[in-house]
């Protein structure tokens, strides 16, 4: 372990890891430093210049990104003469910068425009005719979108596709004050991971085709969630909003820092399976294929369950723990079988040697925290002695219909599915993202989200679900 030593930074006297990155030390005390090349998934490059501070005992301001940490240090990031430094270094920046902020989607979360704004140089002594010029709508590849002229060239998005996914589709091209982000001849930035360049970029030179021009930012706000895409259970950010006399929207996924589970991004397909959660919703119950409430609905599948024995209650294996324990104590408590086969979530190409896994379900691993068997031969058992087929969220009998022949079925999902359109009786239960729960990763790591999507909406989860019916019963309403 490195040895603790004693530092000042802006007078204030801490202790620091000798030998560490004083950006880092920065950041982690929440002092304001600007950076745009630093990150701490991609290590120091040094380029910017904006991470400058005054060291007691150097002569010239020293970037605080590529400056160790020794004992005694006395540094400042406020001084006049750092303060005058980087205005002159952000004057630089803003040469041939083009006036796009109104336009710009990164408008609202944009380093340049905080820096710019904090500075207090407004005046500009650069003549717009005089800028420079370069492309503004540079098809990268399948997801992204560059604006070279917007590109404050901090080579984040480079040295992602170097050090990160290794793909190498990016480079710097030209000279001096004519270079740009470019792919190399006969390449297109389509690697699985591409996406994340956009969340690194600290300009608005790489930017979504996907959330490009829908939402204005600042109209949007963000709860945690863990994408279902896979067992690696990424943490995200859920950027919604909910517009006036419209359902809550959500406008994208994001990923967020966790180092134990995905550091700082996300695979594309995870990143983008919102839409797939989002459309295709069951908005009502249905009862013999015409709309009807949630309640009768309920009523239903409780006078069923209670008039089959041995009914098969088939879960899936993107249910929280939380909804998989009451799932099984509702299931013995109305003599049920219940079972976790789900053999239709691993899909033997998605996996990789970074994030994806094959498993394509965030809570496979919570079957066996609890013992629910996901085995096929007791779910066979289960199918052959059960009149009653009642599916929370398990997708199996979507290519398999055949093998409910002659038996009742009862769906309760939150997208519609060959499944649903088959039932009996569909009950619409809440999207992974717009309720609160544990997951387990395929690492065995336990993750509690508190969903804060708008209290409105008038789906329930599969916990509620059972806790009305319950309601329903001492009511006398069933
Ligand atoms: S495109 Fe964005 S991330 Fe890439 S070098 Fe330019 S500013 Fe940096
Ligand atoms: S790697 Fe898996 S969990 Fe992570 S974003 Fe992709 S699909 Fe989702
Ligand atoms: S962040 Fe230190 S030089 Fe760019």
């Amino acid at each position: 372990m490195s040895e603790m030593v004693k530092i000042t930074i802006n007078d204030k006297e801490m202790e620091a890891k000798s030998g560490s990155l004083l950006i880092d030390k920065l950041l982690d005390e929440n002092i304001h430093i600007p950076h745009f090349c630093y990150h701490r998934a991609l290590g120091v490059d040094g380029n910017c210049r904006m991470c400058m501070v005054e060291i007691v005992g150097q002569k010239r301001p020293q970037i605080s990104c590529d400056t160790h940490i020794k004992e005694g240090m006395i540094v400042s990031t406020v001084s006049e003469n750092i303060m005058k430094v980087r205005k002159e270094i952000l004057e630089l920046q803003l040469i041939n910068h083009p006036i796009d902020c109104p336009t710009c989607d990164q408008a609202g979360e944009c380093k340049l425009q905080d820096f710019y704004m904090e500075s207090g140089f407004y005046e500009s002594r650069i003549n717009l005719a005089d800028k420079n010029h370069a492309r503004k709508k540079e098809d990268l590849g399948a997801n992204v979108m560059l604006d070279q002229e917007r590109c404050v060239l901090c080579t984040r998005c480079v040295r992602f596709c170097a050090e990160v996914t290794g793909t190498h589709e990016l480079g710097v091209v030209s000279r001096a004050d004519h270079s740009v982000i470019a792919t190399f001849p006969g390449m297109k930035l389509h690697n699985p991971y591409a996406m994340n360049v956009v969340d690194l970029c600290p300009v608005g030179a790489l930017t979504s085709k996907d959330f490009r021009f829908q939402q204005r930012v600042w109209f949007l706000e963000s709860f945690h969630a863990i994408c279902n895409g896979c067992s690696r259970g990424c943490n995200i950010n859920v950027d919604h909003r909910k517009e006036k006399y419209k359902d809550d929207i959500v406008y994208r996924f994001r990923p967020r820092h966790n180092d134990a589970v995905n550091g700082y991004f996300m695979c594309d397909i995870g990143r983008l399976s919102y839409k797939s959660n989002q459309n295709n919703r069951i908005t009502s119950a249905i009862i013999n294929k015409k709309e009807d409430t949630s309640f009768r609905a309920l009523a239903l599948l409780y006078k069923e369950l209670a008039a089959n024995e041995k009914s098969l209650i088939l879960v899936g294996p993107n249910l929280s723990l939380e909804e998989l324990i009451n799932l099984k104590s509702f299931a013995s408590s109305i003599g049920a079988n219940i079972s976790g086969y789900a053999p239709t979530y691993v899909d033997e190409t998605f996996g990789d040697d970074y994030l994806k896994t094959n498993d394509r379900s965030s809570n496979r691993a919570a079957f066996k925290e609890i013992g629910i068997s996901e085995e096929k031969a007791d779910f066979d058992k289960y199918l052959n002695e059960a009149a009653l087929v009642v599916i929370f969220e398990n997708n199996f009998f979507d290519d398999n219909l055949k093998l409910l022949d002659r038996k009742k079925l009862i769906s309760c999902f939150s997208n519609a599915c060959t499944t649903t359109e088959h039932s009996a009786v569909v009950i619409p239960l809440a999207s992974f993202y717009e309720k609160s729960g544990t997951y387990i990763n395929k690492d065995g790591i336990k993750q509690k989200v508190i969903s804060g999507m708008n209290k409105d909406i008038p789906e329930l989860n599969a916990s509620d679900l059972i806790q009305t019916i319950q309601s329903m019963l001492e009511k006398g309403n069933i």
